[in-house]
């Protein structure tokens, strides 16, 4: 891909479209409200609250990154969501608990105005729901296009310059990809032959690019990553992302594995192990969708361990993965870890992890970086799988036969060499010889 000769500006308002009201795209919409109203502080959001440095070390340029790159402000942000219970933004956020009563008060009057619209939903792949705001329609095809038309209507009635999707809808039973999936003419025949691999969240990808709106899939089934979507991206001038956003026990796994290897420490095991209370947490209980978000977990390590290239120390690891419904715990969820690893001369040594996270607090203020990257890309003319956002997924989306780079750190050094890219400036490589000429 070229390097963007110019990034329009940020005018005008930007909508954010969320499939799924619950727990993580209330949060994420209450937070920005009460940052609007100064009462909060975006901790957590890289758009908000970091800087990156640009030339050499000497130079102490290091702007905040909102400064440095023309992003969306938080003022111009409007929102509209779909969801299968009718509950509106504040209700849902009641329900879900995991902001405090006082600070939900806080943003009522607002959170009460974003109602659902009807959402496209098939119970195949939720096993665990069921609600009352459904479309109907005569095939997945219809569906599609009633999304269609709320985007339209939605992008009209907020007077929105530029819309972005991001889906916070539940996770979708595990589907692999097949023929349907493989270019825009099969994708349209089997919506319209209620083809069974047809999940309702590409319904909602395949709406948001139709409509040149780009798509963030923050949860672990394939959603827009399938050849149809990537090629309807590329041809709509869309930049699509995805998949799972990368909170809480994978977080922490993507920070400690590079560490152990970058050291040359060897792995026997590593169990992972957590109890969550949430509707995601009720919605994994069904085999299908755990088996989705399984998938998505266990990548991880044997992408950053590299075991072929390093079999002493990473070809015998055993990696478990297990998330138990826990009702009392709530959005609260316990992750724990035991890590097996291994030092000089083989001799074992032990690393316990117990993180009492809060996953929707993690997972709100990635919503936030994402709409505005996606937005960002969006006015500098990239398109199709932005890679450079992998440091927010469990799962990063990568062109066909590359495999994807899961140490948070490359991520992150990737993710801001791209915006140095983007903006003409020099990239950090980080050797520094020139300081010791
Ligand atoms: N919370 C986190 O930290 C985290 C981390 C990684 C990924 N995720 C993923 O993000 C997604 C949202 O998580 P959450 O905690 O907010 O879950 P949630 O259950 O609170 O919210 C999901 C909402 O999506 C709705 N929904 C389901 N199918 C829909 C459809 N077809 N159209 C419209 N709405 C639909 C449900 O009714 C529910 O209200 C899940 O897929 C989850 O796996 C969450």
């Amino acid at each position: 891909m070229e390097k963007p000769s110019k990034i329009a500006p940020a005018k005008g308002k930007l909508g954010v479209l969320l499939p799924g009201l619950g727990a993580v795209s209330t949060t994420f919409m209450a937070g920005v409200e009460l940052v609007r109203k100064g009462k909060a502080q975006p901790v957590g959001s890289l758009t908000q609250m970091g800087a990156i440095r640009l030339g050499k070390r000497t130079d102490a340029r290091s702007p905040l990154i909102k400064q440095f790159v023309p992003l969306a402000d938080l003022k111009d942000l409007a929102f509209a969501g779909w969801d299968i219970f009718k509950d509106n933004a504040y209700q849902s956020a009641a329900n879900a608990g995991v902001l405090n009563p006082q600070d939900l008060e806080k943003v009522k009057p607002f959170l009460s105005t974003i109602k659902p619209m009807k959402a496209a939903f098939d119970r195949d792949f939720v096993k665990l729901l069921d609600g009352p705001n459904i479309k109907k329609g005569k095939n997945k095809y219809e569906l599609a296009l009633q999304l269609k038309e709320d985007i339209a209507n939605f992008r009209k009635a907020s007077r929105a310059s530029r819309l972005v999707t991001c889906w916070c809808g539940s996770t979708e039973s595990f589907v692999k990809p097949e023929e349907v999936h493989s270019t825009p003419e099969k994708f349209v025949e089997a919506m319209k032959s209620n083809h069974p691999a047809i999940a309702p969240s590409m319904l909602y990808a395949w709406a948001s690019i139709t409509s040149e709106v780009p798509y963030a899939n923050g949860a672990p089934n394939l959603s827009v990553d399938i050849p149809a979507l990537q090629t309807l991206a590329h041809d709509h001038n869309v930049p699509i992302c995805g998949k799972d956003f990368k909170t809480g026990q994978t977080l922490m796994k993507t920070i400690l594995a590079p560490g152990f290897k970058a050291r040359m420490l060897g792995l026997d095991g590593w169990f992972s192990t957590n109890i969550l209370g949430n509707r995601d947490g009720e919605v994994l209980e069904d085999p299908g969708s755990f088996k989705t978000k399984e998938e998505s977990k266990l990548s991880v390590l044997e992408y950053i361990l590299q075991p072929k290239l390093y079999p002493q120390l990473y070809g015998k690891l055993f990696h478990k993965v297990r998330i138990n419904y826990y009702p009392p715990r709530g959005d609260n969820k316990e992750g724990w870890d035991n890590i097996d690893i291994f030092g000089w001369l083989g001799y074992p040594m032990q690393i316990k992890v117990d993180f009492l996270c809060r996953d929707s607090i993690l997972a709100a203020p990635i919503v936030l970086d994402l709409v505005l990257f996606l937005d960002l890309a969006k006015r500098a003319g990239m398109r199709g799988i932005q890679e450079w956002l992998s440091f927010y997924f469990k799962s990063p989306m990568t062109a066909p036969g590359l495999y994807p780079e899961h140490d948070l750190f490359i991520q992150s050094m990737k993710l801001k060499n791209t915006l140095r890219w983007m903006k003409g400036e020099e990239l950090i490589t980080h050797l520094g010889q020139e300081y010791y000429d």
